[in-house]
């Protein structure tokens, strides 16, 4: 089954939430965590994040404090790409001062004891060249928590007899959507090969029939479906778009705008979950297709997942709870309403 076109999207999200198989909840921002009992996973993720600057350091404390307050041990971090903005001063290495002011000491391991996979957004690509190569080669580091096997792999989380996720991770990097040339430079940017998108391609297909945990999540730094600045990526769509209908992916992850947004279309078993808020100067939403939410705010993403539930949230620099939805293994999902917001353009029915 192909995935509907960006010109047909508007109608479909539309339509789906006029539909009776959309519902809502009254939540307020503890419930869930108070509710959840048993066998869980809590997951934190951000993108966009990587300028040392002083709104990935205010996203980052808002990390912290959420899983302190909550008394959080993420499982993992996950690094949805743009880990590293702007060129180095005297170079990217794995020397390089910024993999402490960038990663290391701003998600502290007593709060992240990791691992953090990682996936290659297209500033990893341009604006250090080679700098692709400088992150897979600090994962080989000892002691550090930054896990990025290679540009495409999988891991499973939970018990190792029964996990409960897992995670297939990609490079979206594909010639057609990070390669041509530099604006300034002219020089050709670095993006995957067209034999790296085939391999990766075969690779993933595998992947998808090879024995998996009950939830499948797909991260990579580009979306498919997007309401914000950078819109659709239509290669995704064409080439993973029916992959992950196919396979019922659960949820696809990623980052590229600098907004938050949580998108379903009417048919598609994914969950869209966008969470591009961890630091870079973020940008108005270009839609106001906001279904059933997206705001171009700083912030992160918590995932609770369960036996039988994914519970995804949203939340801003404060660490504000902004929108959470749960995912369940059938496809169906729920948004949860929260009370205290007053504002229901926002996406929060
Ligand atoms: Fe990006």
């Amino acid at each position: 089954m192909n995935a509907p076109s960006s010109l047909s999207r508007r109608r479909a999200l539309k339509t789906l939430f006029c539909s009776s198989a959309w519902l809502s909840l009254n939540l307020d921002s503890r419930s869930i965590l108070e509710a959840t009992e048993g066998e869980v996973l809590d997951l934190l993720m951000i993108g966009d994040f990587g300028t040392s600057g002083t709104d990935q350091k205010k996203v980052a404390a808002a990390m912290r404090g959420f899983c302190q307050e909550n008394k959080i041990t993420p499982e993992t971090l996950l690094l949805l790409g743009d880990n590293f903005y702007s060129a180095a001063k005297d170079g990217f290495s794995i020397e390089s001062e910024r993999w402490q002011n960038t990663f290391e000491d701003i998600y502290p391991a007593s709060v992240f004891p990791g691992p953090c996979p990682a996936v290659l957004g297209n500033h990893d690509y341009h604006d250090n060249p080679g700098g692709e190569k400088v992150q897979l080669a600090y994962a080989k580091k000892s002691g550090t928590r930054w896990t990025m096997p290679a540009k495409w792999y999988r891991f499973d989380l939970g018990p190792k007899e029964s996990p409960l996720v897992t995670v297939i991770a990609l490079d979206s990097n594909f010639p057609a959507i990070s390669g041509g040339k530099d604006k300034k430079s002219g020089k050709p940017r670095g993006c995957l090969t067209e034999a790296e998108v085939a391999a990766q391609h075969a690779w993933f297909k595998n992947e998808l029939i090879t024995e998996r945990a009950p939830f499948t999540l797909v991260m990579a730094h580009h979306p498919l479906y997007s309401n914000g600045d950078h819109g659709d990526t239509k290669p995704l769509v064409e080439q993973w778009g029916p992959l992950l209908q196919e396979h019922r992916i659960h949820a696809y992850l990623c980052g590229h705008d600098h907004d938050l947004q949580h998108l379903e279309l009417e048919g598609l078993h994914t969950s869209f979950v966008l969470s591009g808020g961890g630091g870079a100067r973020t940008r108005e939403l270009e839609s106001d297709r906001k279904m059933p939410y997206g705001d171009d705010v700083h912030g992160f993403t918590h995932l609770r997942a369960g036996r039988e539930t994914l519970v995804f949230s949203h939340h801003d620099a404060e660490g504000k709870l902004l929108h959470r939805f749960t995912k369940r293994l059938d496809g169906s999902f729920e948004v949860a309403r929260k009370s205290i917001l007053k504002e229901p353009e926002h996406g929060l029915i």
